[in-house]
Order: C-alpha cells, then structure tokens, then sequence
C-alpha cells in the first residue's frame, strides 16, 4: 500500500514544522511525517524549513546566527493562525523523542543546499541513534555530496531532486541510497514502475490535490508526501 507522509507535519491545516503540525498528522492517520533540519549558531538541530526565521516566526535573522535559546525565544504558530500563538520551533529531540512513544515513519531532511553546515550529517545520525530509531528513518536531501557521506550509515537514506532525470534508479545505486524523492513533475507513471522494479523505492512531493492523489496511489508509488494527510487518508480509501 501506498505510504502518506505528511509534509512539514499536517501543513495545510496546521503551523508547519511544528510539534502541533506532527500531533495532526498523527491523528490524521498519516503513516510517517516529513521535517526540515538546520543548525543553529551552538550547533543545535532545529527543525525549521527556511535557512533564516523571518517567514514563519515573528522573529528575523538567519538559524545559523542564532542561537537556539534565541531561537526558543520565537513563536512559530501565529503567523499561521492565531490559534497556534506560542507554537516552538521543535529541536530535533523533540520530535525524536516523541516519535519513540508515536512510532512512524521519520523522513528527516538536511535542508544543506545553500548553507553547508559542515558535521550536520554526523550530528543527525548521532541523535537518531541516540533514540533508537534507525528503522523508522529516512533521511533525504536535495545535497548529493551529504547523502553520499552518509551511505555508510544503517539508516535508510533517499534523494530529493526536481529535475528530470535519465534513469535515476541508477544514480540512487551509485549514491548508495535506497530511495527516490522527486517533485511531483520530475517523474511518471512508467518511471515510477521502472524504480520499484530496481527494488528502488519511490516517494513523490508535494501531492495536495485529489487527482493527483488518485495518479499516485494507481501508480504504485512507495509513498506520497502531501500538507493534507487527513484528505489523503480518504482518497486512498477510495482508490
Ligand atoms: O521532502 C520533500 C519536500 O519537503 C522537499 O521540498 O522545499 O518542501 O522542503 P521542501
Ligand atoms: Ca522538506
């Protein structure tokens, strides 16, 4: 059965990357959540998608000048809604942690494309470890060069790209990671066939409507990761 995997937790319905955004998704059903990793300016590992603050808190400056008690300082719901008022950017631990008691997938992304962040791969895998959670985590990047590092590791791995690639199951070989996540127009349906059938698996983003939903789930894709895990829920159901 095709997986859903809520991006950035329940995001469409809920301040994204937050530990109320992942509450959602867990009630929604979603089989696994999806999150965004930086480092701060101590070399905490926060879980936040853009490289600075500006967007989604009512604070400014960028993670890796901040520090995380700075960081601890700044309110990450209300620019959603109100209603989430006094919302934390979540240190990674705190997801781990909850993620013990709330076994799901865990699909972690080092967000290093623009900034390198030199050592987040080793600090990610410590703290996977330190948890326990090596089977229920896939860790994916848009940077090549970290994935590679990280093949040596027993945690499951998968690369993120959004161009249209020639046979990218056998890149993913070459990388020494088990999983393909493409955006949503870098694959089809026969690529999608070709990848399961190289024992590559195949996680498509961000998949919102319902007609996309419906393509993927046909398609026999490993997972779809979409902001609306309840909806998707449904239209799997349906399918
Ligand atoms: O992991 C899929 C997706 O999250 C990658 O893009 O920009 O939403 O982090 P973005
Ligand atoms: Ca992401």
């Amino acid at each position: 059965m095709c997986r859903i995997i809520a991006h950035r937790g329940s995001s469409g319905t809920h301040p994204e990357n937050t530990m109320s955004a992942f509450e959602e998704a867990r009630r929604a059903g979603a089989d696994g959540i999806e999150l965004d990793v930086h480092l701060t300016k101590d070399q905490k590992l926060v879980v936040i998608h853009d490289e600075w603050v500006n967007r989604t808190t009512n604070g400014q400056g960028y993670i890796q000048d901040l520090t995380f008690n700075e960081i601890n300082q700044l309110d990450a719901g209300s620019w959603f809604s109100e209603a989430f008022q006094g919302e934390k950017i979540p240190e990674l631990s705190d997801v781990l942690s909850w993620s013990v008691n709330h076994p799901m997938i865990l699909n972690i992304e080092l967000k290093n494309i623009f900034i390198d962040y030199p050592g987040i791969e080793k600090l990610v895998t410590q703290e996977v470890k330190r948890f326990g959670l090596e089977d229920q985590v896939i860790l994916s990047s848009f940077n090549h060069v970290s994935l590679k590092k990280l093949s040596q590791q027993d945690i499951k791995l998968a690369m993120l790209y959004t161009a249209k690639l020639v046979d990218p199951w056998l890149y993913a070989e070459y990388l020494g990671v088990s999983g393909l996540h493409p955006g949503m127009h870098s694959i089809d349906v026969q690529m999608v066939k070709k990848a399961k059938d190289a024992g590559v698996d195949v996680r498509i983003y961000t998949v919102n409507e319902e007609k996309d939903m419906v393509r993927w789930f046909k398609a026999g894709c490993t997972a779809i990761i979409t902001d609306f895990p309840e909806k998707a829920r449904q239209v799997r159901y349906k399918v």
